[in-house]
């Protein structure tokens, strides 16, 4: 098979370049040319981060303000495929995935191409996926399919870990009591399945129903208590991140936020998904179905 393919991500931890090796070896064993590319921010984020450092960035995320990246080299001007790796950063694409997506040389590159987005979240990546798709959609790209991994514990847990992790850099079990943080091993691996599935039709040169066959094979599955949180949380953080953005002094705000969102995880949301479950879930059943085949589409 005589097709290219360009895998480009942004990673910190190498949990996305893992993904990333494990997605395309069944199209490199399929004969295919794989050239893999790292997003690279002019001034990268340092990791791991500190409590501060973190939630700075929490404004340029929600509010999508891009930052300079070094210009990707490509080593094609064409390519049969693109795979993009992204990760969710305050329910938001990370600062780097938007910046690229902002960048017109890879904007000209996926115009016309087909274009596979693989996300790699704690749990909380719906809207984030929501905007990808819009700008991938907005520049012309032919969105054919889409994998969503994420950290399978349960989300106050994950909440801990992850922040062991974020701000120790290690991927490992906090305090050998809780579970390790990210996306377990399994599903990295997993995700050879998925590269299985398009290097077959990489072969016939067929892409129509793909999303399908990957969402028969588990490839995004959607949590109802994490799309109703995401839900809610979308105009708060909003509204919180345009405040913070129009303060000259940020830091008192951040912290402000950075407290909301503890009260929000561990008191709010079990409250909100209390009265949900009693008063609106049985009765909006249609439309939450509605909202899930919307999220698990590529095509919206
Ligand atoms: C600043 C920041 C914010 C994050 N926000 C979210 C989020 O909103 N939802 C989520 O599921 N994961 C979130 N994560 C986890 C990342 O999506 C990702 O899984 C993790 O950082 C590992 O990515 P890496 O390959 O770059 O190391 C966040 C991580 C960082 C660094």
């Amino acid at each position: 098979m005589s097709k290219k393919i360009l895998a480009i991500y942004y990673t910190q931890s190498g949990q996305m370049a893992n993904i990333m090796a494990a997605f395309t070896a069944p199209l490199a064993e399929a004969g295919a040319t794989v050239e893999t590319l790292q997003i690279k921010p002019v001034e990268n984020f340092k990791f791991p981060w500190t409590g501060s450092s973190f939630f700075s960035v929490m404004p340029d995320c929600v509010l999508g303000v891009p930052r300079p990246i070094e210009e990707p080299e490509f080593k094609q001007t064409e390519y049969d495929l693109v795979i993009l790796g992204y990760q969710p950063w305050f329910l938001s694409p990370s600062i780097p995935c938007n910046s690229l997506l902002h960048n017109p040389a890879f904007q000209s590159l996926v115009k016309d191409t087909p274009v596979v987005t693989i996300s790699e979240a704690r749990n909380m990546w719906l809207n984030a996926w929501v905007r990808v798709r819009k700008m991938l959609k907005e520049i012309g790209a032919l969105h054919i399919g889409n994998i969503a991994l994420f950290d399978r514990h349960p989300n106050p847990v994950s909440f801990i870990t992850i922040f062991y992790w974020m701000l120790t850099g290690k991927k490992e079990r906090y305090l050998n009591i809780f579970p390790k943080p990210g996306v377990d091993e399994k599903d990295i691996a997993g995700t050879a399945k998925f590269g299985k599935i398009i290097a077959s039709r990489l072969v016939a040169n067929r892409w129509e129903g793909l999303q399908d066959e990957l969402l028969a094979q588990k490839a995004v599955e959607i949590k109802y208590p994490l799309m109703f949180i995401e839900a809610r949380a979308k105009p708060i953080f909003r509204a919180w991140a345009k405040i913070i953005s129009s303060r000259k002094n940020q830091a008192p705000w951040i912290t402000a936020f950075k407290y909301y969102l503890f009260v929000a995880l561990f008191l709010g949301a079990p409250i909100l998904l209390t009265l949900d479950a009693i008063f609106l879930r049985p009765f909006t059943v249609r439309r939450i179905a509605a909202k899930k085949l919307n999220y698990l589409q590529v095509n919206s």
